[in-house]
């Protein structure tokens, strides 16, 4: 994500009837108006104000995920529930064990692995994170950790064109040579944040450059390298693949063992057009030639690091005959279905911002489809599919528990919200119109989400 949206038509009573509901449909909550029944086999159940929903279950209601198990009964013994016999010293794969700190994430059909067992990708992004000190990085994901998530996606990237004396910046570029910043505000701040995370039992998606000019990203390699060139020969001029393949060299191979690292991420939202003006001709809007990037980029992380998993980043635009609304159209330069079967891309990724996108009229039910066509890709490609950003500036509580019960529907492998927000000391952390933070009404429903998606697996 980039810009502020100005908020636009607060719109739409979503009126969902249907006799009962399906199972892990809502069934209630505030503003509800939907079918307050649940299909048999499954329990209308009240997760918090906002969010009831039919979960698997008869007459008695489970308990919600994390909130309401019966304590132990002694201080001596492992927790025991009164209806089945002591679990097994083993975990179940219904109640997945935190994420270990040991161990590389895979992917396996549909499904994230970890050591055996599956992986949740209930996460939320925090590009800021490398920006502050180590005491607010621990602040942000120690309230991550407590709303369960587990997994953050943030910046691993930032050009400059002159030395900061604070933050977090990567590069250093001069006419047209780039050095990798090993002082006290460069990589060293990346590690703090790394070490951050394993405290807190949470793995990283780490973004190498930006489409967009903040932080430097594509432009500034375009500008130092091929001045005057369009943002799009970013992608194809032979000088800035090779120094981006040069900073993944340094970046990447220096956490090729770290297991806190979910996975790389070659750009975020990369698209043909730039910020100085449109793309050259030679730019494939219909996406063969980020398509092209993309191979080559990600074939040179996996040669670097075959740790790691890598995804692409960007924002999921589809190429259909007849699209219905303009994300399904050849504009931008992404083909999602072509670009997820790179075989060097482990997972596909996808944005939902469709404020952004000319839905303003029709944000809720569009993002709706918009994940349930990814998920379908998902399926037929046999790869799990993150939507990796996503955000409305009208109706978050409503808007976000249909979008997340359609993740957990569609079976979609994952999300994370843009973005969860914390408290620093330094006031509040970023808010471009879509923060979240923990005393708000999305963050319990964030909460519940991040549960049910590990119960579902
Ligand atoms: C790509 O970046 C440029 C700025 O560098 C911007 O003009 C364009 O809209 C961006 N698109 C996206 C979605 O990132
Ligand atoms: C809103 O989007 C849904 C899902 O794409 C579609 O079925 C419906 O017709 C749209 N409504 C309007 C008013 O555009
Ligand atoms: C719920 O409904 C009330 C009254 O209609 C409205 O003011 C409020 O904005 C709604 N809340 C959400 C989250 O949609």
């Amino acid at each position: 994500m980039h810009t502020i949206t100005a908020g636009l038509v607060a719109l739409s009573v979503v009126s969902l009837t249907a006799a009962q509901q399906v199972e892990w449909g809502q069934c209630g909550g505030i503003n509800w108006t939907g079918p307050t029944t649940c299909v048999a086999g499954t329990v209308c159940t009240v997760l918090n104000p906002w969010y009831y929903q039919c979960l698997p279950g008869s007459t008695t209601p489970p308990p919600p995920p994390s909130t309401t198990s019966k304590p132990p009964t002694t201080t001596s013994k492992p927790p025991t529930t009164t209806s089945a016999p002591p679990p097994p010293p083993t975990t179940s794969s219904t109640a997945p064990p935190p994420p270990s700190g040991t161990g590389f994430v895979k992917t396996s059909g549909q499904k994230f692995m970890l050591n055996g067992a599956e992986y949740t990708v209930a996460g939320t992004n925090a590009y800021w994170l490398a920006q502050n000190s180590n005491a607010d990085i621990d602040t942000a994901f120690a309230d991550m950790a407590a709303a369960g998530l587990t997994t953050v996606r943030t910046w691993g990237f930032n050009d400059v064109t002159s030395p900061l004396t604070y933050g977090a910046y990567y590069q250093l570029w001069s006419n047209g040579v780039a050095t990798f910043n090993t002082g006290a505000f460069g990589i060293s701040r990346f590690d703090a944040v790394v070490a951050s995370a394993k405290a807190h039992g949470i793995r990283l998606i780490v973004s190498l450059t930006n489409n967009w000019s903040d932080y430097g990203g594509m432009d500034v390699y375009v500008a130092q390298l091929n001045p005057g060139g369009t943002h799009d020969t970013f992608y194809t001029n032979p000088k800035t693949i090779a120094a981006f393949q040069n900073y993944i060299k340094n970046f990447v191979g220096r956490y090729a063992n770290e297991p806190t690292i979910f996975g790389w991420e070659l750009a975020n939202e990369p698209r043909c057009g730039g910020s100085n003006g449109s793309p050259s001709a030679a730019c494939d809007v219909a996406g063969s030639t980020i398509n092209t990037w993309a191979k080559t980029i990600s074939a040179y992380i996996k040669s670097i690091d075959p740790n790691h998993l890598v995804g692409l980043g960007d924002e999921g635009w589809f190429q259909l005959a007849s699209p219905p609304t303009y994300p399904y159209q050849a504009n931008v330069g992404i083909d999602f279905t072509k670009n997820l079967a790179i075989s060097t891309l482990d997972f596909g990724t996808f944005h939902s911002y469709p404020e952004s996108w000319g839905q303003g009229n029709n944000e809720t039910l569009w993002g709706v489809d918009w994940i349930t066509a990814h998920a379908a890709q998902q399926k037929a490609q046999n790869k799990p599919v993150l939507m990796e950003e996503f955000g409305v500036t009208v109706n978050q509580p409503s808007t976000y528990t249909l979008w997340w019960n359609t993740v957990l529907s569609s079976g979609l492998a994952g999300d994370l919200i843009w973005q969860a927000g914390s408290q620093l000391s330094t006031g509040p952390s970023p808010n471009d119109g879509y923060a979240v933070y923990p005393t708000g009404p999305v963050y319990p429903i964030m909460k519940s989400m991040a549960s049910m998606l590990k119960a579902r697996g």
